[in-house]
């Protein structure tokens, strides 16, 4: 039986004060954890030691939204995956579409950032996902194959084994038109099946979640499917209400 996962993707939102009061929103709800539920905070690079402070005792956890590929030295401005663990970090988000397309991350950048985290021992949560264009092409799942496939042809699949993977089609990132519950469940299989292919258990113990306008309102039904094991929240994770909300709303 495979536990749910819901992760709060801040994107580059907040100041010391926002981050405070968000925080310590959630807390009461969720510090005590949610039955089944791994329950993962990704705040900006500045922020994380408040957090890590703020969610200390409970069973929140923390997670960063990027990370370099190199381990140390003169790379100004990276931030390693040794240091994100020295600070508790224990989740790290790779291949998000807007490190896709905005920072020009190609697939083999992806898989380096998805060993590195891996070589810190965080676990990648990666996204893979389909603009609109390749969808309206009938290419979604040809492209989250490959961006799969990159993974899978330099690590094996069972670097899976201590992976989540977020199905996030880019359409519906940011702009309020959530994947239809079937187009997500449809997907989510696509998804296992490709891992399937080389390895059923890998597969079938892998967590994988939806991201893409998530609400109180879809995410009932969302978590509900077969093959949807929770959610990356990006704008309802900026409000404690609706974000504990999604939380307590996986079945
Ligand atoms: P959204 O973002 O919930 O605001 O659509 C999700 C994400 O980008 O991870």
């Amino acid at each position: 039986m495979r536990r749910a996962l819901v992760a709060a993707n801040w994107k580059m939102h907040g100041n010391r004060v926002f981050v405070k009061e968000l925080v310590s929103g959630i807390m009461p709800a969720l510090s005590g954890g949610v039955n089944g539920v791994d329950i993962v905070i990704c705040p900006p690079f500045p922020y994380l030691q408040m957090v890590d402070a703020l969610i200390s005792g409970g069973e929140v956890v923390l997670g960063a939204q990027d990370i370099s590929t190199h381990e140390c030295g003169a790379y100004t401005g990276e931030v390693s995956g040794s240091m994100l663990a020295d600070f508790r970090v224990r989740y790290v988000i790779v291949g998000h579409s807007e490190r896709r397309t905005i920072m020009a991350e190609s697939d083999q950048v992806v898989v380096a950032k998805f060993e590195a985290a891996q070589r810190d021992s965080l676990v990648p949560v990666l996204c893979v996902g389909e603009t609109l264009d390749e969808r309206d092409q009938d290419m979604a799942e040809q492209v989250v194959s490959r961006q799969l496939a990159a993974i899978v042809d330099k690590c094996g699949v069972s670097v899976f084994n201590r992976a989540v993977v977020a199905y996030e089609p880019v359409w519906a990132i940011g702009t309020g038109r959530s994947a239809s519950v079937q187009q997500a469940q449809d997907m989510h299989a696509a998804i296992r099946r490709l891992i399937a292919l080389h390895d059923d258990e890998v597969a079938q113990s892998l967590q994988v979640i939806y991201g893409g306008s998530v609400s109180p309102e879809n995410a009932p039904e969302l978590f509900a499917q077969p093959d949807i094991d929770g959610g990356l929240i990006g704008g309802a994770s900026l409000n404690a209400d609706l974000f504990v909300r999604i939380c307590k709303s996986v079945s």
